[in-house]
């Protein structure tokens, strides 16, 4: 089961650990999971695991991840918190454009309502600040969606401090989701932010993009000496790192999903955790190697 204390996205409740689905479509993030079955139950174990935050994107698939959590899920359970994004255009395997076109991110926001078969979107992020709009059109607009009651709470995703104060004047954000890890801490700077001001902090690419997650480096030994594995310390790092962060690992396989959801019950000593944050060069160095 996921455990640990739950937190607060604004007016959403949701535990610390969740669930990132793009793992569940094809390579290159684009058309169907290789395996749907297996996809299908990797997001109910999950509910029945205890999570509670699932995050997906009009652009995985593109349309295919919001599509598998309906069919999986819908009528879905109370207390379910879907996180959707919108910001990208595809064109094909593993490309990805920004479109912040007011407009766009409007029709996105119906598409992703319709995709999910729900009257209001629990937190709409905007998957990447478009450099070609200006920020606050986009920011306008969803204020704009929030106030017609299409989403309930907004959130950005790879964005600075100046980017979230910016947006923040004009649209309250409950939550910032940036690339972040035990390896990889380029946004300390945002995360330390979000713990000062109550917004929520998701780590994507929480075990490195898989990298985290496999044996023989330094986080070895001290899985071992825990009896947890190296992506289980991966993630209780995370989650020791901040109380504001909820990590979203992402799987394509029900083992691997129940590995992951048990670091929840993982609570590394200060000894343990200031050992890891020391061994952060020789982490990244072992990462970005493999
Ligand atoms: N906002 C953004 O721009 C952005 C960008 C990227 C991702 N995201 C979100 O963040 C979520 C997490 O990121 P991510 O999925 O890219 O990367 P991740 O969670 O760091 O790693 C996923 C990779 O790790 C493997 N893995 C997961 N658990 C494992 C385990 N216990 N043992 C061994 N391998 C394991 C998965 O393979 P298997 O399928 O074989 O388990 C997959 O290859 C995504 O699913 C998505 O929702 C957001």
């Amino acid at each position: 089961m996921v455990g640990g204390g739950p937190i607060q996205l604004g007016t959403l409740r949701v535990r610390r650990l969740g669930f990132g689905t793009m793992q569940l479509t094809g390579r290159g993030v684009w058309g169907p999971p290789g395996d749907r079955d297996e996809a299908i139950t990797v997001l109910r174990r999950s509910v029945d695991l205890g999570v509670n935050l699932l995050d997906t994107a009009d652009s995985y698939g593109p349309n295919v991840a919001e599509a598998l959590i309906r069919e999986a899920l819908s009528p879905y359970p109370e207390g379910l918190v879907i996180a959707t994004k919108a910001g990208f255009t595809r064109s094909g395997p593993g490309r990805w454009e920004e479109c912040g076109r007011p407009d766009y991110l409007r029709a996105q926001c119906e598409g992703s309502l319709h995709r999910l078969g729900v009257d209001q979107i629990d937190l709409f992020q905007l998957h990447r600040i478009d450099p070609h709009v200006d920020a606050d059109e986009q920011f306008g607009v969803l204020r704009e969606l929030r106030d017609e009651g299409k989403v309930r709470e907004v959130g950005l995703s790879q964005v600075s401090v100046a980017q979230i104060e910016a947006a923040n004047r004009i649209v309250p954000l409950v939550s910032v989701q940036n690339l972040y890890n035990i390896a990889q801490r380029d946004s300390d700077d945002v995360v330390d932010f979000c713990e000062q001001n109550a917004i929520g902090f998701i780590p994507w690419n929480p075990l490195g993009s898989g990298k985290l997650s496999t044996a023989g480096g330094p986080i070895e030994e001290m899985a071992s000496s825990l009896h947890a594995t190296v992506p289980q310390i991966s993630l209780a790092w995370l989650l020791r790192r901040s109380p504001i962060m909820v990590p979203i690992p992402g799987t394509s396989s029900v083992e691997h999903l129940e590995e992951n959801c048990a670091a929840s019950g993982i609570s590394l000593s200060d000894a343990a955790y200031d050992e890891l944050t020391a061994s952060r060069k020789a982490i990244r160095r072992w990462a970005m190697s493999g």
